[in-house]
């Protein structure tokens, strides 16, 4: 990996990244959406192959540290298919209390549908949103996650102050996303699966070799851990910290609104 392929998703100077090209920036979003359009009906089954299912316990610890109590509303931005969703409400129930409901927002009205065709959830509304510009009220929302999504934006910076906007006071902000491997060892085992297996994989199950080469190579865009928790303070969220998962082939930040 060079220098010049982990700088930030997004630029001041018009261009943003779309895997290792630099485009002009109003071209992202479409892009983007052509990745997922593509890849919706094969997204929750490519998952489990690229990761091994190891994504399913990073989810899991995503929700354990998200804490879900009954009657709290979760909005889980860019959240696809709806796995957070689902698994923030069944851990919220407890005998004889409403559970909590939640939004799973995304650009993409495919991944929704996907989402919804895996079968009814209590509690889960449905929304087609940019998380550049929410369609929620302020201090809104008990917790805010987004998984795997905030590596497709185009206006990074934009979409961490709206997701801080539509917390309440207090309120948890949770962010998993694909990081830097802590050691070389793990980032050469990484990079050869995902440069090589990964967009290989694409092309078996899904008949889509470049959305799964995209994956790959925004991956590497994305900045570091200490980066990205720099600009979640610059978001103005509080308390931010991370915690790697798998030696930080993902990692897990989190945060709150202090209002
Ligand atoms: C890798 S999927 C993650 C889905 C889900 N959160 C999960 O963890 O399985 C990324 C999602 O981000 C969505 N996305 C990309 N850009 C977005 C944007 N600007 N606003 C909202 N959603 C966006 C895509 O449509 C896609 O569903």
């Amino acid at each position: 990996m060079t220098d010049t392929q982990t700088v930030s998703s997004t630029s001041s100077s018009g261009t943003a990244s779309f895997g290792f090209r630099d485009i002009p920036r109003e071209e992202k979003q479409g892009l983007v959406r052509g990745v997922f359009d593509r890849s919706a009906r094969r997204y929750d089954l490519m998952n489990d192959v690229m990761s091994l299912g190891i994504h399913r316990v990073w989810k899991d610890i995503t929700i354990t540290r998200a804490r879900p109590r009954p009657g709290e509303h979760l909005i889980d931005v860019a959240g696809g298919t709806g796995d957070l969703a689902r698994a923030f409400i069944a851990r919220s129930k407890r005998p004889g209390q409403a559970p909590a409901t939640a939004i799973v927002a995304d650009i993409n009205e495919e991944m929704l549908r996907a989402g919804i065709k895996r079968g009814h959830a209590d509690g889960i509304g449905w929304a087609v949103a940019n998380a550049e510009c929410l369609p929620f009220e302020d201090r809104s929302a008990d917790c805010v996650m987004i998984g795997f999504g905030i590596r497709n934006v185009t206006d990074r910076a934009k979409a961490l102050r709206e997701m801080h906007r539509v917390l309440k006071p207090g309120g948890r902000f949770l962010c998993l996303e694909f990081s830097r491997p802590v050691s070389r060892a793990i980032a050469n085992v990484y990079d050869l699966w995902s440069f090589n297996a990964i967009p290989q994989l694409g092309a078996l199950i899904a008949k889509d070799r470049e959305s799964y080469q995209y994956l790959v190579e925004s991956i590497r865009r994305f900045p570091h851990q200490e980066a990205f928790a720099a600009e979640l303070r610059e978001a103005g969220f509080s308390q931010v910290a991370v915690t790697n998962l798998s030696g930080g082939i993902a990692a897990l930040h989190t945060g709150r609104s202090v209002g």
